[in-house]
C-alpha cells in the first residue's frame, strides 16, 4: 500500500468512527449531518501528510488533532453559511436552511467545543504548543470572517487587504494543519516553519480557487450556489483584480452593479451576470488561475526547502497538485 493511500484510509477511518454525544438530539444532529456529508477533508489530511514526513504509523497522538481540525473547520461553515445566506453546502441544504438560524448558532457553538475536546489529545509534551497554535489560529479565522464580512460594504478593497483578508479565514487553519502534523511529529522548528508556509501558500491559492469556483464553477460538482459572492458584494479575488484592472468604465460598470437589486431569483441572475459580463471582458478569471498557479509555485519552494527524500516530497508534491486541480 502506498502512503498516500494508507493517509487516505485513515481519514476515511476517523470520520466513520467519529461519535457525538446524542441528546439533545437538536443539538448534535448538525454535526453528525456536516461530518457524514463529509467534505474534501483536506486539512486532516495534509496534518497526517506532514506528520508521516517525521514519523510512521498512525495513532491517537495525531488522529485526534486531525479530526480536530475538520471538526473545526466544519463549525466554521455552519457559522460562515448564516453570515453568506448560502442555501447549499457539499450538495445538501446548509445547516441553518435545514433546521434554522439558532440551532446552527448553537450547533456550531458546540461543534467548536468538540474540536477542542480532539486538540487537547495531542501528547503531553507538544500540547501547549499545539492548544497555542490552534486557539491563534481560530481567534484568526473569525477575524477574518469579519474582515470579509466589513470588505462587502467597500467598493474598493486593495489586493493587499484582500490577500490579508483571505489569509486569516482560509490560509491560517490550512497552514496550522500542517505544522500541527510536523510538531506532533517531533520535528524540529525550522521544518515546522517551512510546513506553516508551504500549507500558507497552498491555502490562498485554494480560497482564490473557491472564489473562481463561485463564479465559474459547475454547481452540481462544487455542491455550492454559484454566484453567491456576486449576489453578495463580496470581496473576491476576481473582484479586486477587476476593480484594479478595469479602466473608469468598467470600475462604474462594477459599481452600479453592486448596487443592483437582489430580491429576487430574477433580479439575482442578472446581476450575476452583468459582472460575469465585466470579468469576461477583462479576462479576470485567467488572471485568477495564473496567481493560483504561482502560489502554488511559492508552497513548493517551501517544500524543497525542507530537504526531504523523494518518496516524502512526493507526498507534499501530490497533496498540492491535487488542490490546483480541484473543481470542487
Ligand atoms: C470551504 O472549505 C471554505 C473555504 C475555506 C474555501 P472547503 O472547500 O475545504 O470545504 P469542504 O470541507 O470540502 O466542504
Ligand atoms: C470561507 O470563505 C472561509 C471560512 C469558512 C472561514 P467562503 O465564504 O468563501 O467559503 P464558502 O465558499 O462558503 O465555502
Ligand atoms: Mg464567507
Ligand atoms: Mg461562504
Ligand atoms: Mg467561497
Amino acid at each position: 500500500m502506498t502512503k498516500e493511500t494508507i493517509i487516505e484510509n485513515a481519514v476515511s477511518e476517523i470520520f466513520a468512527k467519529l461519535k457525538f454525544s446524542s441528546e439533545p438530539q437538536g443539538l448534535y444532529a448538525p454535526l453528525t449531518y456536516m461530518i457524514e456529508i463529509g467534505g474534501k477533508r483536506i486539512r486532516p489530511r495534509l496534518c497526517l501528510t506532514a506528520y508521516s514526513l517525521f514519523k510512521d504509523g498512525f495513532t491517537e497522538e495525531i488522529l485526534a488533532p486531525a479530526t480536530a481540525l475538520e471538526v473545526f473547520h466544519s463549525f466554521t461553515l455552519i457559522h460562515d453559511d448564516i453570515m453568506d445566506k448560502a442555501p447549499v453546502r457539499r450538495g445538501v441544504p446548509t445547516v441553518y436552511k435545514k433546521w434554522n438560524g439558532n440551532t446552527a448558532i448553537l450547533s456550531g457553538d458546540v461543534m467548536s467545543i468538540e474540536s477542542y475536546r480532539l486538540i487537547a489529545k495531542a501528547p503531553a509534551a507538544v500540547l501547549p504548543q499545539v492548544l497555542e497554535l490552534f486557539s491563534d489560529t481560530a481567534a484568526q479565522v473569525c477575524q477574518g470572517q469579519q474582515y470579509d464580512m466589513d470588505f462587502e460594504n467597500m467598493q474598493n478593497v486593495p489586493m493587499e487587504d484582500y490577500i490579508k483578508m483571505i489569509g486569516l479565514k482560509t490560509a491560517v487553519l490550512i497552514a496550522c494543519a500542517a505544522k500541527t502534523g510536523a510538531i506532533i511529529a517531533g520535528a524540529d522548528s525550522r521544518s515546522c516553519d517551512l510546513l506553516y508556509r508551504f500549507g500558507y501558500d497552498l491555502g490562498l491559492a485554494f480560497q482564490i480557487a473557491d472564489d473562481w469556483l463561485d463564479t465559474y464553477g459547475d454547481t452540481s460538482v462544487f455542491g455550492k450556489e454559484i454566484g453567491g459572492d456576486i449576489v453578495n458584494n463580496k470581496k473576491t479575488w476576481l473582484m479586486v483584480r477587476a476593480m484594479q484592472k478595469g479602466g473608469a468604465d468598467k470600475t462604474s460598470g462594477l459599481m452600479e452593479a453592486m448596487a443592483m437589486p437582489v430580491c429576487n431569483e430574477e433580479e439575482r441572475n442578472a446581476k450575476i451576470s452583468r459582472v460575469k459580463e465585466i470579468y469576461d471582458a477583462l479576462g479576470v478569471g485567467e488572471d485568477a488561475r495564473n496567481e493560483i498557479i504561482r502560489l502554488h509555485a511559492c508552497a513548493m519552494e517551501s517544500a524543497e526547502k525542507l530537504g526531504l527524500t523523494e518518496d516524502r516530497y512526493g507526498l507534499l508534491h501530490s497533496y498540492a497538485e491535487k488542490l490546483l486541480c480541484r473543481t470542487k
